[in-house]
């Protein structure tokens, strides 16, 4: 059969390969433990999951609109208003399957072919695929290990060409574990200003997971309430990861003002492609966002102290490095002078790819792979740390193990 050469060409995503790759070795019967999915270990909050069972109950299981019910719909607005200071209403709001649905509207919406996307790099594996699926081109603004991969106004703007139509700003950021703190969110806004052709895709799916128990200074800002851009951000946001609801497919764009074209125009392709999510989500919308604030913040409580075992543990182990993390669940760490070591079972760790190979056939961990991250990503691989600490603790021990059994 013919495969579309768009889609024949497209990587798969290497955390999902990474993550089958693992259970599919768990499968046989190996101890496998994994630091590769990206979500949460915990159970969904009670009462979402008694909203969601209380519809079905009363017989939502038909259609719902496409962008959602009002009160779902409203209940984003009013989170955004109240929480990030976006000036937008319940119409300025699409509800999504995932937030990576939402971003997929965003850039075919945006993106005609040859426009150029910066993307600050090491970034989420998806985006990359998912703007030259929209025949854009990625311009990468790689970050600098040793500033938490955080990129500067400066360095965005001096990747700006009159091509340039759209910035991914991912914050808190996947793969980094690291936050840009709010001054310098308002830096990247002020310096757009100057730019008024570029939309900002504003991807904050990891914001409640911030964590000033490591370091007072992780704070940050909604770049959508920054007057420079705010009616040029696509604010993207989710259920997953604060929430526990990744198996849910909730996640939702909002943008004001004169941003809200843009929005309907989202919309329009969504209503002919997958419609509206499940309508008896739509009140476990509701009450995610307006009820579930001490769950919340019990799972960010528990991954803030996972966060400070791994930074703890990453610091003396040999060879690697990373900054520490203060948001999310993930620590991006540079593999240094074990990159072209040799690992006990005798395979040269000439990259990233090699390097999470061996560690999984020879010590049963499963970690993602850095270069398809792009940037600094070439040298690093990622662990995420949303697993129980029992788990963490154990898969530290034996990449200890491991680094310590290299040899040149
Ligand atoms: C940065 C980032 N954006 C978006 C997503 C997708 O989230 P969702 O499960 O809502 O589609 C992920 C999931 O890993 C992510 O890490």
């Amino acid at each position: 059969m013919h495969i579309a050469a768009r889609i024949a060409r497209m990587a798969e995503s290497s955390t999902i390969a990474a993550t089958a790759r693992g259970k599919a070795l768990a499968a046989k019967g190996l101890p496998v433990l994994s630091l590769s999915a990206g979500e949460p270990d915990f159970d969904t909050p009670e009462n979402v999951v008694a909203a969601a069972i209380d519809a079905l109950r009363r017989g939502e299981t038909h259609y719902a609109p496409t962008a959602g019910t009002s009160e779902a719909r409203q209940a984003v607005a009013r989170k955004l208003r109240d929480e990030n200071g976006l000036g937008c209403t319940a119409a300025e709001v699409t509800i999504t399957v995932g937030a990576k649905h939402a971003i997929y509207l965003a850039l075919q919406t945006l993106i005609d072919p040859g426009d150029e996307v910066l993307l600050p790099t090491p970034a989420w594996v998806s985006y990359a695929p998912m703007i030259e699926l929209a025949g854009g081109v990625v311009v990468e603004v790689p970050g600098d290990p040793a500033r938490g991969y955080l990129v500067s106004a400066e360095e965005i703007e001096r990747a700006i060409t009159p091509r340039t139509r759209a910035l991914v700003f991912n914050n808190p950021i996947n793969p980094t574990g690291t936050v840009h703190s709010a001054d310098s969110v308002r830096a990247i806004a002020a310096m757009l200003a100057g730019h008024p052709r570029i939309t900002v895709i504003a991807d904050e799916i990891y914001e409640k997971l911030i964590y000033p128990e490591l370091d007072p200074q992780a704070n940050t800002c909604s770049i959508g309430s920054c007057s420079e851009v705010a009616e040029r951000t696509i604010t993207v946001n989710g259920m997953s990861k604060a929430y526990a609801m990744t198996g849910w497919r909730i996640g939702y764009a909002a943008a004001a003002g004169a941003g809200a074209a843009a929005i309907r125009e989202m919309i329009k392709l969504q209503g002919q492609m997958t419609n509206g999510i499940a309508s008896f989500c739509m009140p476990a919308v509701v009450e995610a966002l307006t009820n579930s604030s001490a769950s919340v913040e019990s799972m960010r409580t528990a991954f803030a102290a996972r966060a400070r075992l791994v930074s703890e543990a990453i610091a003396t182990m040999p060879m690697l490095s990373a900054p520490t993390s203060t948001a999310a669940f993930y620590s991006f760490i540079q593999l240094g002078t074990a990159l072209g070591r040799v690992s006990p079972a005798g395979r040269r760790l000439d990259s990233p790819s090699r390097f999470c190979e061996a560690l999984l056939d020879e010590a049963l961990v499963a970690t993602v792979p850095g270069e398809d991250f792009g940037g600094a990503g070439r040298t690093a691989f990622r662990i995420s740390f949303a697993c129980s600490e029992a788990d963490l603790r154990e898969a530290l021990g034996r990449l200890r193990g491991f680094l310590e059994q290299l040899t040149d």
